[in-house]
């Protein structure tokens, strides 16, 4: 009989050899921050939970924090997603209950000892993700963005993402009754009530990111002098992140930049002179296929540039084609979402967002138009329509 730690033994050993270390985006051009990956639970003590009112709002965020390559003084394996949310997100994508998605770390800075860093001087993009997804197949994406000098927050929402799993073991499930996979048709209460906590937990996240205390317990190991900038900030989302994003765009003047990735946009009755982007996709998800976009459009008088993505699903615009080339254990069929555009779906959706955070951000701000325009060169699949058209 094999003994229970013998078995333990080979069990580790097993889960050990099967781990894929993910290389570190320092390696390629335009990046040149190793960064750091830091969790939080977070709860809001001024909202009361939708489901259960005597309990607040409690989310949980990541932070992925751009430390110059020449400053990090040693870098390690990191988790990429938990084992619990790993379950849910194989049963999402693969149909199977595997440990394809915890196979995989992050090559992450883990220290920086000789340093005194202020977040006040990084760009902050909040990155919203997908709904009934999980902010962890956003991570690469996250990792790229802040790779190009820009502090990146992820976000699950309770009852809303897939699943949480918080720091005291406990776990919350998604319930909201919205589809990732189909574009939001018709906007009812249940995309209203989801788009008022999301923007709800989000203030809140920025109201803590503003405190420097908190911002030390997100990055303990850094000698942290000041907390981050929040009166100016980017916005990314995809699908309900998307909408999420232009909301934001639309209503709160601290928002810089605005991008929906492929998410119907509120309707909008009143004119704004704010700037939105928004990647749609070819054919089945263009702005004109849109419930919204069309007249919302038409209310935008800032700049307004729009994207359609040639071929591609609407989970390629998240971590899923990059893991797909990194198959540890064969899986087999398609994940659940995907184009036919490969690996440059990931890649090329953090080029674009970061180029956007570069060319409002960095100065001199021609840096950022160089930015995109690289990142548009490679990306053929990605056709812009036009500015204003
Ligand atoms: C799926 O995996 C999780 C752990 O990741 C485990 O707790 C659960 O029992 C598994 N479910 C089935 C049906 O195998
Ligand atoms: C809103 O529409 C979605 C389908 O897009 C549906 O699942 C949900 O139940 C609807 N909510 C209400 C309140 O009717
Ligand atoms: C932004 O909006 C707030 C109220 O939401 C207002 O107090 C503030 O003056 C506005 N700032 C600018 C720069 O418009
Ligand atoms: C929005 O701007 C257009 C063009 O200037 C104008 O015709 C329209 O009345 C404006 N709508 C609102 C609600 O202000
Ligand atoms: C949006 O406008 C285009 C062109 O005017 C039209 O063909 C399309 O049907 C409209 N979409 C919706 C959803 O109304
Ligand atoms: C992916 O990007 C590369 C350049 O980075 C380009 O040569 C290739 O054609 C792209 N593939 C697709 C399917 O768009």
């Amino acid at each position: 009989m094999v003994s229970m730690p013998m078995l333990l033994f080979f069990l580790v050993g097993l889960i050990q050899a099967s781990v894929v270390r993910l290389p570190s985006p320092v390696t390629e051009k335009n990046y040149y921050h190793e960064t750091m990956v830091t969790h939080l639970d977070l709860t809001d003590p001024n909202t009361p939970d939708d489901l259960n009112p005597a309990l607040n709002r409690k989310m949980q965020i990541s932070l992925f924090y751009p430390i110059l390559g020449s400053w990090c003084s040693v870098t390690c394996g990191f988790p990429y997603m938990p084992a619990v949310a790993s379950s849910f997100t194989s049963k999402q994508f693969l149909g199977a209950n595997n440990t394809y998605f915890d196979s995989f770390e992050f090559t992450a800075c883990c220290a920086a000892p000789d340093h005194k860093h202020d977040p006040g001087k990084v760009p902050l993009l909040i990155l919203d993700p997908a709904v009934g997804t999980s902010r962890h197949v956003y991570g690469i994406l996250a990792q790229r963005i802040a790779s190009g000098g820009t502090a990146v927050v992820t976000i699950d929402h309770p009852h809303d993402t897939s699943v949480i799993q918080f720091e005291n073991g406990d776990t919350v499930q998604g319930s909201v009754q919205l589809n990732p996979f189909v574009a939001i048709n018709p906007w009812n209460a249940t995309v209203d009530n989801a788009l008022t906590a999301r923007t709800a937990d989000i203030k809140y996240v920025l109201s803590q990111l503003a405190v420097v205390d908190v911002v030390k317990k997100l990055l303990p190991s850094l000698n942290v002098q000041h907390a981050f900038k929040t009166d100016s900030f980017g916005i990314a989302g995809h699908g309900l992140g998307g909408t999420v994003a232009t909301y934001f765009g639309v209503s709160d003047n601290r928002t810089a930049v605005s991008i929906n990735i492929d998410g119907t946009p509120p309707l909008l009755t009143q004119n704004t002179t704010k700037n939105f982007v928004f990647f749609g996709r070819d054919p089945g998800a263009r702005r004109e296929d849109d419930i919204h976009w069309n007249s919302t459009w038409n209310h935008i008088f800032g700049q307004k540039t729009a994207y359609n993505l040639q071929k591609g699903d609407v989970f390629d615009f998240t971590d899923l084609p990059y893991l797909n080339t990194k198959l540890v254990d064969p899986h087999s069929g398609q994940m659940k979402g995907l184009g036919e555009i490969g690996v440059n779906g990931t890649t090329a959706t953090a080029a674009m967002v970061a180029a956007y955070m570069k060319q409002q951000f960095s100065n001199p701000q021609d840096l950022g138009l160089r930015a995109l325009t690289e990142a548009l060169q490679d990306w053929p699949g990605l056709l812009p329509l036009g500015q204003n058209s």
